[in-house]
């Protein structure tokens, strides 16, 4: 069963309720975009992969130790576009659900962020 969705405000670190996080149009032809939030020692790191006609938003943490799952930049996909990949060691996740389908935490997820799709770009809620 996966987690419930993060409420952004509530993180620390996290933005404001309403904070613009993305335009779809801007995101780059693989799709993914690495937000990073910071506020003194406290950092929150999100993923954003588009998503049909529209995209989800999960925290790029890994749910086997725990690093961000790219290494650099803001591509997430695998080599065939079709799952997320965490570069550590492998792991392989549903784009639309954040399940482990492969890897070290096969049956895990990773953590949605609860967000709001309008006029073309994604919002905290
Ligand atoms: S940290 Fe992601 S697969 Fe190990």
């Amino acid at each position: 069963m996966p987690p419930p969705p993060l409420e952004l405000e509530d993180m620390p670190a996290g933005p404001a309720s309403g904070t613009l996080l993305a335009r779809l149009d801007a995101l780059p032809a693989h799709g993914g975009k690495e937000l990073v939030f910071r506020d003194g020692n406290m950092v929150l790191r999100l993923l954003v992969q588009r998503y049909g006609h529209g995209a989800v938003v999960y925290e790029n943490r890994c749910p086997h130790a725990g690093t961000p799952l790219n290494m650099f930049d803001d591509k997430f996909v695998d080599i065939t576009g079709g799952r997320l990949i965490c570069r550590t060691h492998g792991a392989l996740f549903n784009i639309g659900d954040g399940k482990c389908v492969r890897g070290p935490c096969k049956g895990d997820h990773l953590r949605t962020v609860a967000v709001e799709i309008r006029d073309g770009a994604i919002y905290s809620i």
